[in-house]
């Protein structure tokens, strides 16, 4: 049996991910902005709160089925973007895309994705979202769009939270951006990591070394290998993103919009005026701040200030069904997962994207019967503590 599937929880997913890494590439996915408050603060905002059964409910059969811009979806989550994830596991996105297919989860296709619009279109037409960071020339980010569109994509998620270059002191203390690959600097101080984790240097060699960016590859200068893609992708995508940026991409794409990464409760309600179909509640999975709110305070907040018909979507810290539980009875219609599918997926490939995908189904379906839920609808405030 593969050490995937003996895995039970996600956090022996992530340890089986973080031993077949190498430790430079280990440490940018768990990559926390400066002292990892961010993230730690994520995950320990769920041990504020605990659950309260209320019994004598039938619970049989459990149904986590939810439905999303007129399509039902099997589970109360879906799989958050994951810029340059080809670097984890060959073939990141495509897994991914299978995966969520095939557990028919909403799949967010990262704007820096390694695998094209058009190819995770293709795998997974009826589940790929499509996730823009935008770039500095509007008429390449309305192409975009345009490509999505063709591709099938029906949401598109506007990501708002990075409005210059992020700072990693990870790449800064590595030397290595993951765009970019190792360089002749930096690549005999990373010989020795690589060497202690053969099996993804195995990879990494048979596939040719770092993946493209596919989905900017056609706007970098004619003949770009993946380094020239990687830099024109770092010195074009945008930055200083304002109100005008989410107007116009609202007249682009007629179909269901979804804003990325807002945390304060008036630009959540600012963002649905504009005529956001949804907005995620989301610190970036940490990677944004050091110092920055936990994003299940964000969404507290938030959902107290909104009121019940904003439609709010949620990441930042599942690692567990419960989780997912406490933030849909904090407020969220939908949750999405980021470092929980990276860990499976860089342990096992496919295999193991469907095993992180299959423990955070079966541990939510578990607690949902035994907190008297029957249907995610059933989910309520009075399930949860107050923290
Ligand atoms: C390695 C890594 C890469 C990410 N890349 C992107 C990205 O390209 N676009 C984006 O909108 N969010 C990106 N995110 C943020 C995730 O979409 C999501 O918000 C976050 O991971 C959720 O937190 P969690 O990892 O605790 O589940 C990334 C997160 C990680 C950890």
């Amino acid at each position: 049996m593969a050490a995937v599937e003996r895995a039970v929880t996600i956090e022996d997913l992530r340890r089986l991910a973080l031993r077949r890494l190498p430790n430079f590439i280990g440490r940018y996915v768990e990559q926390a902005a400066g002292d990892g408050g961010g993230v730690a603060r994520n995950i320990a905002a769920f041990r504020q709160h605990q659950l309260i059964p209320r019994g004598l409910v039938n619970v049989t059969p459990v149904d986590t089925t939810t439905e999303l811009f007129g399509k039902k979806y099997s589970s109360l989550f879906g799989i958050s973007a994951v810029g340059t994830g080809g670097i984890y596991r060959r073939h990141f996105d495509e897994i991914l895309a299978e995966a969520a297919r095939d557990a028919n989860l909403p799949y967010i296709l990262s704007g820096s994705a390694t695998a094209s619009i058009e190819a995770a279109g293709r795998i997974a037409p009826d589940h790929t979202w499509f996730q823009l960071y935008g770039a500095k020339s509007e008429s390449l980010t309305d192409h975009m769009i345009g490509r999505a569109k063709d591709a099938g994509v029906k949401v598109l998620v506007l990501t708002v939270d990075y409005p210059i270059r992020p700072r990693s002191e990870v790449v800064e203390r590595t030397g290595v951006a993951l765009a970019s690959g190792p360089t002749l600097r930096t690549f005999p101080r990373l010989f020795l990591d690589a060497v202690r984790h053969p099996l993804w240097t195995a990879e990494y060699l048979r596939g040719g070394g770092t993946p493209k960016l596919e989905s900017w590859a056609p706007y970098a200068p004619p003949g770009s290998g993946r380094k020239q893609v990687a830099r024109f992708y770092v010195d074009n995508w945008v930055s200083n993103q304002t109100w005008r940026d989410l107007d116009r991409v609202r007249k682009l794409w007629k179909g269901a919009l979804v804003v990325k990464g807002l945390v304060h409760p008036g630009d959540v309600l600012r963002a649905a005026q504009a005529g956001a179909d949804a907005v995620t509640i989301s610190n970036h999975g940490g990677n944004k701040l050091d110092c920055m709110q936990g994003a299940l305070d964000s969404l507290v907040n938030v959902r107290k200030a909104a009121g019940p018909n904003v439609r709010l979507f949620f990441d930042g810290g599942i690692r567990r069904g419960s989780d997912l539980i406490v933030a849909k009875a904090l407020g969220a219609d939908h949750c999405f997962i980021g470092r929980a599918t990276i860990y499976g997926t860089a342990a096992g490939g496919l295999q193991g994207a469907k095993r992180a995908i299959d423990i955070l189904q079966t541990d939510l379906a578990y607690t949902m019967a035994m907190i008297g839920c029957r249907t995610a609808a059933d989910i309520t405030r009075e399930h949860v503590t107050a923290s």
